[in-house]
């Protein structure tokens, strides 16, 4: 066994806070999370939240995540014997907030598990012991006396198909777990800070709920019918007090966006506790980015009505073959290939098989049928990693682009007007941005790049919502901008303009040295500038990267840099 070294110990912390009457916050900060989901991308850690109410009877709301059962079960007993425990409510089974539902059951063997249906059917998977249970429905509700009397919304698909919020009429506090978190660890128990958190609130919301975007507003609709809400105690990140109605108006918003798209893809998963979830969460991230909307639905629990309704109303389905005996999800899938078309496109990925896969046989059913594979089967044998995350969210962009392609090319030949061809006279230099975060690296050819202010030395960059880069420019994230030469740019204009296929290696075969910022520096560049973004502006189809200059080198001082003419302004 490795021991723990004193800064790891250090960076595993509990927080305890009074938020309300009678109602205390516990939080396992996790300060240096690492990255290995795609929605940890920013980097910033995390926190696991649960919450304790009493009333005349106690409900503890969620538990945390198994690497705080030490530190959590000892701050809970600094709290409460936990054999008094009355209720123990699941938002959902997720090991991160159900990690220790095991170890509670074990000190509170009374207790009365609370959940929506799916919850308890899939904790009975987990825990293979008998517990006391109540089963929830919407609008139901739980009086724990002295006024606090908990009011469930059934929620699914924020983002597990088993998730049910609960309101507490006393203290107007609602408990949302996932919903309207984010990945961001502080000392702050709540949200004063917006500036902050805007951007992990944001990454976390395209990560995770984004992909359920229709989900995101019938719960929202279900919130509406509850009296004002105070608090969001959210189950990761900062708690929601001093800006509740602006951060649920944006979830409100962002998800009416993604609903109008026009294309839309069936996603389906298995809600194993292994990573197909995960995989399938990252797949459908790539989806969004290129303007597509998804809906996503785990095989397990999933109705075959509302299956052959998603397939029915699909451009594109994508599904993880885990391997699995669940009945539901054999039945789910026999369902799918019964309802899907051949004008459909297909994107097929698995894993935790073990040599003896499932996906082929899978992906020949599908051919028969006519469907069109939109990238090449996916297979997963080692835990993921960020490349395998990566590779994911690429596949899933193909899959977007490939469905959105008419309209791009439709949108390009639209616009020749005087206004277009006037718009085609701003031009740009060439560049090729690269950057590489941990295994994962990117290159994009880029041309909207200008410098933007002398004190600090920094420039800007569009980068369009659907490159694959975009991951590695998020604020802090460092890269290297290559300037590309007059008269000698078209080899590496040429590599760059490749259409990769998900998770190659952008630089296989290409000259390059490491800057210190550890981005790739393009031997045969003009020069190179080292840069750290600073921030990052969302417009409808780009991303404006402000980066600050942090090193730079010019190989030819004579030379001059590629001027990138342009005949009209509707593309690049
Ligand atoms: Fe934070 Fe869905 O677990």
């Amino acid at each position: 066994m490795v021991a723990l070294t004193e800064r790891t110990q250090k960076r595993l912390t509990m927080e305890t806070s009074e938020i309300a009457p009678e109602t205390t916050a516990i939080r396992s900060l996790d300060w240096d999370r690492d990255r290995f989901d795609i929605e940890f991308g920013l980097q910033n850690g995390t926190t696991y939240n649960s919450f304790l109410i009493r009333g005349e009877q106690t409900a503890l709301v969620d538990t945390s995540h198994a690497k705080f059962r030490q530190q959590y079960l000892d701050t809970l007993a600094g709290l409460i014997d936990p054999a008094e425990i009355d209720y123990l409510i699941i938002s959902h089974t997720e090991p991160d907030h159900s990690g220790l539902v095991k170890d509670m059951l074990e000190l509170a063997p009374k207790v009365t598990v609370v959940g929506s249906k799916v919850a308890i059917q899939f904790l009975e998977d987990l825990v293979h012991s008998p517990f006391k249970r109540r089963i929830v429905k919407n609008g139901d509700k739980l009086d724990l006396g002295n006024g606090h009397e908990l009011e469930f919304v059934i929620a699914p698909n924020l983002h597990w198909p088993d998730t049910s919020f609960s309101f507490d009429h006393k203290t107007s506090i609602l408990f949302t777990c996932d919903a309207f978190g984010m990945h961001y660890c502080s000392d702050r128990t709540f949200d004063e800070d917006l500036a902050a958190i805007d951007e992990d609130f944001r990454y976390y919301y395209d990560c995770l709920m984004g992909p359920n975007a229709r989900s995101v507003l019938s719960a929202l609709k279900r919130m509406g019918e509850l009296p004002e809400i105070g608090t969001i105690a959210t189950g990761h990140g900062p708690l929601l007090r001093h800006h509740v109605e602006e951060l649920t108006s944006r979830y409100r918003q962002w998800s009416q966006a993604q609903t109008k798209a026009e294309t839309n893809v069936a996603v389906f998963y298995t809600s194993d506790y292994g990573y197909s979830d995960r995989l399938s969460q990252a797949i459908a991230h790539g989806i969004t980015k290129t303007g597509v909307a998804v809906e996503m639905m785990d095989l397990k629990s999933a109705d075959p009505q509302e299956v052959r309704e998603l397939v029915d109303n699909a451009a594109g389905l994508v599904i993880g073959a885990t391997p699995t005996s669940n009945p539901n999800a054999q039945a789910a899938l026999s369902t799918i290939l019964a309802s899907a078309k051949p004008k459909q496109s297909i994107g097929l990925f698995e894993s935790g098989g073990g040599d003896d896969e499932s996906l082929y046989p899978l992906r020949n059913k599908f051919r028969e049928l006519g469907l069109t594979e939109a990238f090449p089967a996916i297979l997963i044998k080692e835990t993921p990693n960020d490349a395998t995350y990566q590779l994911c969210d690429e596949a899933g962009t193909d899959l977007g682009q490939w469905l959105s392609r008419d309209k791009a090319v439709k949108q390009m030949k639209s616009l020749d007007s005087d206004l277009d061809k006037a718009l085609g006279r701003v031009s740009g230099g060439l560049y090729i941005i690269t950057a590489q975060k941990g295994n994962v690296n990117g290159a994009m050819l880029a041309s909207w790049v200008t410098q933007a202010s002398f004190k600090p030395l920094g420039v800007t960059i569009a980068v369009a919502k659907d490159r694959a880069i975009e991951s590695l420019m998020h604020t802090g994230d460092k890269f290297v901008l290559n300037v590309l030469e007059e008269g000698n740019y078209q080899a590496l204009m040429k590599h760059f303009l490749k259409r990769f296929p998900p998770g190659a290696d952008r630089f296989a075969g290409v000259k390059t040295q490491q800057a210190n910022n550890g981005s790739p520096i393009l031997t045969d560049a003009l020069a190179y500038i080292e840069c750290v973004v600073a921030s990052r502006m969302e417009l409808t189809d780009h991303y404006i990267i402000y980066a600050i200059i942090d090193a730079g080198r010019v190989s030819k001082s004579e030379a001059l840099t590629a001027v990138h003419h342009r005949k009209v302004g509707n593309h690049y």
